[in-house]
């Protein structure tokens, strides 16, 4: 495996493999590998010639720097399962590799995003429709000349729900950082998880909207034989609060099964009642939302599609899992 930490050395190597006609299967992550990284690489490869992956901590899609703080960070363990699954390349940048001009996290406290100014960070999205509109043109304009181009893209409603609201700017810095990871990589294919469904859904609404020729594949969520969706948070769980995470998606697959006999209100009673019923655990939200939109769903039968996505705290961890109904 070629381990890269400069982009330009990165973007030559893929340069070179392009030349052969080789096709790049790309799979962003933040490191602390598990098997749920692991399927992604392995789709990739199996689709494409040559598949990267990489890992770089974003600060800016944090916004509690002790939650960026404690984030695992084992490159060593990381580089030997990537190593093992056969990955081609990997891209660790340092964080100016990324933000040469600095990337921080989204604390409360740091002020309006409107009040730092003109940099790198901070202007994306909904934000740019707050500043006046002379400002806005000129940040496009400016934009499409660097590699800034993330500025343009508009989420609306895709973050105003789910962890949108309970992460504000987190989808902002994950737009910031893989419009940045996708310029230096230009994949043909790049390859996310069905666990962060919003997540996914954004990603490809970036895509279509800066016109990237990338095929966005959603990988299906990967589990511990007790039905709790694989994450790197899930390390910081302590024992008791680990034996009781399962409940998460237990409640899910019991949604699943009677989605066709109740309706969208019982169906989120139910799950209030199942999670409130554990002290170490605190439900933060239950929805039922469009694939698509994102937005609730009201009316099962009606809907086109339907996901049921839930957030959980278990002690201090919060945790996010989701299953598709239709
Ligand atoms: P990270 O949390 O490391 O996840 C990287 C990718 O792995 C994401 O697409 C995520 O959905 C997927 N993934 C995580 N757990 C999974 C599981 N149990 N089964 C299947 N896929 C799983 O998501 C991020 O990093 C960042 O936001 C990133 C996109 C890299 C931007 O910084």
């Amino acid at each position: 495996m070629l381990v890269f930490e400069k982009k330009t050395d990165l973007e030559k190597h893929l340069t070179e493999q392009r030349k052969r006609g080789h096709t790049v299967g790309f799979v962003p992550t933040m490191g602390a590998l598990h098997k749920g990284h692991i399927s992604l690489i392995e789709r990739s490869k199996a689709e494409n010639d040559v598949t990267v992956c990489s890992i770089f901590v974003n600060p800016t899609q944090f916004n509690d720097k002790s939650d960026l703080e404690k984030y695992p960070r084992p490159i060593e363990a990381d580089k030997a399962l990537l190593e093992k699954t056969g990955c081609d390349v990997l891209f660790v940048p340092g964080e100016r590799e990324i933000y040469p001009e600095g990337g921080e996290t989204r604390d409360e406290g740091r002020g309006t995003k409107e009040g730092m100014g003109n940099t790198d960070m901070g202007i994306v999205g909904t934000t740019v429709q707050h500043l006046p509109a002379d400002t806005q043109s000129q940040l496009r304009q400016t934009s499409l000349k660097s590699d800034n181009r993330y500025l343009q893209v508009q989420l609306g409603d895709l973050e105003k729900v789910m962890e949108g609201t309970r992460r504000p700017g987190h989808f902002e810095g994950v737009v910031q950082v893989v419009s940045k990871l996708f310029d230096i990589v230009s994949p043909d294919r790049a390859y996310f998880g069905q666990k962060d469904f919003q997540q996914q859904t954004i990603i490809k609404e970036m895509v279509r909207q800066l016109n990237y020729g990338i095929q966005i594949i959603t990988c299906p969520i990967v589990r511990e034989p007790d039905g709790l969706a694989m994450s790197s948070r899930n390390a910081r769980l302590t024992p008791s609060e680990r034996a009781v995470a399962g409940i998460i998606s237990q409640t899910l697959f019991t949604i699943q099964k009677l989605a066709g006999k109740l309706s969208v209100d019982e169906l989120t009673m139910l799950v209030e009642s199942e999670i409130a019923e554990g002290s170490l655990t605190e439900l933060e939200y239950f929805e039922i939302v469009d694939a698509g939109t994102l937005q609730p769903v009201l009316n099962l039968d009606k809907a086109e599609s339907a996901v049921a996505c839930i957030a959980v705290k278990v002690g201090q961890v919060r945790l996010i899992d989701n299953v598709i109904l239709k």
